[in-house]
């Protein structure tokens, strides 16, 4: 029977298993708080150790983890813990491990529980902003861009909540939405995604109308819209206060926005699709 020695900062001790079993599945057998945000799917770094001894007793990276390693160059002795079988003696050391991980993981907690932040799911994301409103909120008083900001708020708040959007953040004049928490086919997430950005641009059209009268000129709105996955969870403060929010390889997203304009009918607006995967 294989044994792991843990290394652990404040004590060292051993754990036998079956074969071929993952140090993960190991160190949650015997009740190790071995940190796991993504679910063992070899898609995050926090259940990695560092092999101190027997690295030959551990099966070859599975490509899962060959992907992250070479991101990350890491050398051998790094391995992800819910990937790495073993088929003899290793001794490993967790390197999540300390307080302000466990504070992380487990909030108020003095004894932390294994466990996972957060679930994968492909949804669509719509960002919103307003072209070049730092310099219309550097030339007014502040109440007065708070006003607009408010009635700008409203005005897209609605269309996305008109078509089951979750407003996953605002951000000044940035807007973030996910399309639709809990729906699985693409076609109607990319749907009501498309759908909330159209009718968005028509509120604004008319919200550019009451800016006009009241600031003397109009703003451009600036949609991006991606498909694609995405790790939903609680993202936690240092407060205590937790949020829903969507995560994702926003590279792509913060291009989108500020490179493409097109006259829609609205008045001039930037807008741009971007899908992965099977958007249908
Ligand atoms: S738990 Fe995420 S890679 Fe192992």
């Amino acid at each position: 029977m294989p044994r792991i020695t843990y290394h652990e900062p404040d004590r060292e001790f051993i754990c036998e298993h079956e074969a071929n079993g993952t140090i993960l599945e190991v160190s949650l057998a015997h009740g190790i708080a071995h940190y796991h945000a993504c679910d063992a799917k070899g898609r995050c770094t926090t259940c990695r150790v560092l092999v101190v001894a027997g690295h030959e007793n551990l099966r070859h990276r599975t490509a899962a983890e060959s992907r992250v390693a070479r991101q990350r160059r890491w050398p051998d002795e790094i391995r992800l813990a819910c990937q790495a079988r073993l088929t003899g003696d290793v001794a490993v050391r967790r390197l999540v491990v300390d307080d302000v991980d466990a504070e992380l993981i487990y909030p108020g907690c003095a004894s932390p529980q294994p466990g996972c932040d957060g679930h994968e799911a492909s949804l669509a994301v719509m960002f919103c902003d307003i072209g070049d409103f730092t310099t219309f909120a550097a030339g007014h008083l502040p109440h007065d861009v708070v006003h607009l900001v408010n009635r700008y708020y409203q005005a897209i708040g609605e269309a996305v909540l008109w078509n089951h959007g979750y407003i996953d953040k605002y951000m000044g004049d940035g807007i973030m939405a996910l399309f639709s928490l809990g729906e699985r086919d693409a076609r109607r997430c990319c749907r009501a995604a498309i759908r909330a950005g159209l009718q968005a641009m028509a509120r604004m059209a008319e919200l550019n109308h009451y800016a006009e009268r009241q600031f003397g000129r109009r703003f451009d709105l600036r949609i991006g819209l991606h498909y694609g996955p995405v790790v939903v969870g609680h993202v936690r403060s240092y407060v205590s206060a937790a949020t829903k929010s969507g995560l994702q390889d926003t590279s792509g997203m913060r291009s989108i926005t500020p490179s493409f304009q097109e006259d829609t009918g609205y008045g001039r607006t930037a807008c741009r699709c971007r899908f992965e995967g099977q958007a249908g």
